[in-house]
Order: structure tokens, then C-alpha cells, then sequence
């Protein structure tokens, strides 16, 4: 009793602080949401802070993945003044921690209960050295397929399980005269597809190769087979791919230019800012061979040391805004992704979002739940990068075989260590 009267009375301390210096601050946030769809569930947490008398200051660098978005970080901290608050991905997180330019969100972390609340799939990124640093938003996930219903029902094939079932709906696709694969060539894109393609080779090997960086694993047979269906996958694509944005290729799909898509459920944003109905318009399927696996990442908002209480009230109340369940089940529900938190009722999100929680939470329990390499939660930006180096010269023909494009990765791999 003594115990639940203190934390009350540290919360309302806390929520009474807040709200009165957040009045006087507003947060400067960069991210990379700048698609239809991002800008939608952007606009969710915009409105949610306004509501609690939080200002916006939008800071948004354009570039699927959040590369772009990181080099204009780097500059903003080396001239001295960092954004109020920083979207970020997986080890990027850990390395500005250990630079020590990341504040501290402990008092509202314990204020509500965070521990007990986010996976600690998550807490690993959000927490350094015991310290809460950043705020989940959500978690995505890389190995899904997203299908033109229309084109798939005209194949007269099911929604394919394997990789042999894939190649046989996706030439009854080009037999129809569609482009089967909707791609866009850009390094991020290519390694968000290998992310799926490595995962079907096993969840072992994926470990092995992208988690525990092995070299074996990562020049081995598996490896070599999984760019060997990378390099089979690129002669489903349109010959206009190269640079092209994720969401452009969506809207491909969308519209029924093209069959289907692989990539992160981030995509779903796209199909419903044009009002497309899962099940009806569009089909989300698991990567054919990674069932019941699940590779994530998670955007969180990374919280810069500024200067002075007020700025400091202003990030907690905006982390605060985000880990409440309304709007983790309000902002996801429009995104793509999945609530941050393991108490969020699935309710109000559609087939694919029901889907995605059940997924994440199996995953979890069986083990099969995996940080993705190509979304910088398998390994740091530096490996990140090598890997990106080869999986794009491999969609770009640069490799004999296969074998070769193994072999190059894992001395990509081990120079980048
Ligand atoms: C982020 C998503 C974003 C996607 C495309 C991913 O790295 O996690 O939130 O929608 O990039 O921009």
C-alpha cells in the first residue's frame, strides 16, 4: 500500500510537471515518414500531442529506411543541436547511446510501468547501459508478401507456401501480361527481400548468418541459395525498377500494374490511404517459407540530451503520448505495424493487423522471432552497410552465381567488423 501510494503520487508529480512545461516547449521531431501512408499515421501523433498542448516542429527526410534521415542527424549533432527527438532503428539507437548523446527517460518509464509492458525484443534497443533512451512506437515486420487479389484469383493458383509455389503463381502473372514482382531498386529495398529469402532458408541459419554474423553460415550453401533465388526473383521485375521508391512500387500493386510485393508491413499504410480492404483488394501473406518466423524491426523515438527542463518535460510528455495503448492502437492501426506493447487489444486493427500481432506474439514464444538485418536490428549500421553492398551488386548481375555472392558477403561481412 505504502509502495502503490508513493508511485501514485510520483506519476501525478510527474503529470502535473509535464503538462505545465510542455506548454512552454514544443518537440522538433526528424523521421523518414513522407509516404501517403506514413504521413496518415504521422498525423496520428501529431494530433494526439497537440491535444495535450504539446507543439509539433516537423523535421522529415525523405528516404524509405531512414538513411537519409541519419546522415542529416549526424550533421544536426556535430553542429551542436540535435532535434528535440529522433525516429530510429535498432543498433542505430545503441551507438548514439554509447556516444552519450541520448537523455534519459527513466522517471516516466517507471512512472508507468514500462518494463513489465514492452517485449524485451524491444527494451534491448530502447535501453542502454539500464537506462530507458528511446520510445517504441511499434514493431514492423520485413517477411511479408502484399498481392493484388485480382491478380492472384486470376492465376487460378492459391496463395503460395514455398518458394516453387511463388515461381509458379508469379509466371502465370507475367503469362497475364502484369509485371509479377512491383520492386524497388534501391539497396534498402533489395535487403528488406534477402532479409525474407535468408529467414525461408531456416530460422537456425538466419541466426546464424545475421545475428551471429557466422562466417561459415554466411559464405556457405544456404546462403549461396538464397542469392540464387534473389537472382531469380529479379527476372519478375519490370525493367524500370532501379531507384524507385517502396511506395511507388505499392502503388504498382494497388492499382494492378503489378502482382504482388515483398516488403514490410509498412506497405499496408499504402493499400489503405487508397482505400484498399484486406482480403478483398489485397492479400497479406508470410514470405512463402517463413512461416511462423517473424523478422522485426521497430521504430522508436530516440530522445536527444538538450538542454534545460523544459525541453526535457517536453520529451517525456511525447514519450508518455506514445506508450499509452489508445494511441498504440490508434497510430498502428493506420501504419501497418503492431502496438509496442504486449497489452494493446487487437479490436480495432483489420486481418493483417490481427495477424501481425499473433505472429509476433507465436514468434516470440517459439523463438523464431528475429531482428532484421536489412531494418538494423540484426546487426550494427557497419555490417548493415556491407550487406547492402552485396545484395544490391547480386540484383544488379555482378555475381557469376550464387556462390559467388555468398562468398562475397562474408569477407563483406568480416572486413566490416
Ligand atoms: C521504418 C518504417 C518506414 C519504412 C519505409 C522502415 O525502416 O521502420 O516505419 O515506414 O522504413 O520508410
Amino acid at each position: 500500500m505504502k509502495m502503490m501510494t508513493k508511485g501514485f503520487a510520483s506519476a501525478m508529480a510527474l503529470t502535473i510537471g509535464l503538462s505545465a512545461a510542455a506548454k512552454a516547449e514544443d518537440v522538433e521531431v526528424l523521421h523518414w515518414w513522407t509516404s501517403g501512408g506514413e504521413a496518415a499515421a504521422l498525423n496520428v501523433l501529431k494530433e494526439d500531442l497537440a491535444s495535450k498542448g504539446i507543439g509539433w516542429v516537423d523535421m522529415p527526410v525523405a528516404g524509405g529506411g531512414g538513411e537519409a534521415a541519419m546522415t542529416a542527424l549526424r550533421a544536426r549533432v556535430t553542429a551542436g543541436d540535435p532535434p528535440t527527438a529522433v525516429q530510429m532503428l535498432g543498433f542505430d539507437i545503441q551507438d548514439w547511446a554509447a556516444e552519450g548523446a541520448l537523455g534519459n527517460l527513466d522517471e516516466v518509464a517507471a512512472a508507468e510501468g514500462w518494463d513489465n509492458v514492452i517485449p524485451g525484443a524491444l527494451q534491448r534497443f530502447s535501453k542502454y547501459d539500464g537506462h530507458w533512451i528511446a520510445a517504441p512506437v511499434n514493431v514492423h515486420s520485413t517477411n511479408w508478401v502484399w498481392i493484388n487479389k485480382a491478380a492472384l484469383d486470376a492465376t487460378g493458383l492459391g496463395e503460395p507456401t514455398n518458394f516453387d509455389e511463388l515461381v509458379a503463381v508469379l509466371d502465370k502473372m507475367k503469362e497475364a501480361g502484369i509485371t509479377p514482382i512491383a520492386h524497388g531498386g534501391q539497396p534498402w529495398q533489395d535487403a528488406t527481400v534477402f532479409d525474407a529469402l535468408v529467414l525461408a532458408e531456416g530460422t537456425d541459419f538466419y541466426k546464424s548468418a545475421f545475428i551471429d554474423l557466422d562466417p561459415a553460415a554466411l559464405g556457405g550453401e544456404k546462403m549461396a541459395d538464397a542469392f540464387t533465388k534473389l537472382i531469380k526473383l529479379r527476372s519478375y521485375f519490370d525493367p524500370n525498377f532501379s531507384g524507385r521508391d517502396w511506395n511507388l512500387a505499392s502503388a504498382m500493386v494497388i492499382n494492378g500494374e503489378a502482382g504482388m510485393q515483398f516488403m514490410g508491413d509498412w506497405a499496408k499504410g499504402e493499400f489503405l490511404k487508397a482505400g484498399k480492404v484486406p482480403g478483398t483488394d489485397f492479400v497479406c501473406i508470410r514470405f512463402p517459407g517463413t512461416q511462423g518466423a517473424v523478422t522485426f524491426n521497430s521504430d522508436q523515438f530516440a530522445m536527444f540530451n538538450v538542454q534545460g527542463d523544459a525541453k526535457k518535460a517536453a520529451q517525456a510528455a511525447m514519450a508518455s503520448a506514445i506508450e499509452s495503448p489508445t494511441f498504440q492502437s490508434a497510430f498502428n492501426v493506420v501504419k501497418g505495424s503492431v502496438p509496442a506493447r504486449t497489452d494493446v487489444p487487437d479490436t480495432d486493427f483489420d486481418d493483417c493487423g490481427k495477424k501481425g500481432i499473433k505472429d509476433l506474439a507465436e514468434a516470440n514464444t517459439a523463438g523464431t522471432l528475429f531482428g532484421s538485418m536489412a531494418h538494423g536490428h540484426a546487426a550494427p549500421a557497419a555490417v548493415k552497410n556491407a550487406t547492402y553492398d552485396v545484395i544490391t551488386a547480386a540484383v544488379n548481375g555482378e555475381y557469376a552465381d550464387g556462390a559467388a555472392a555468398a562468398k562475397a558477403l562474408a569477407d563483406a561481412v568480416a572486413a566490416a567488423q
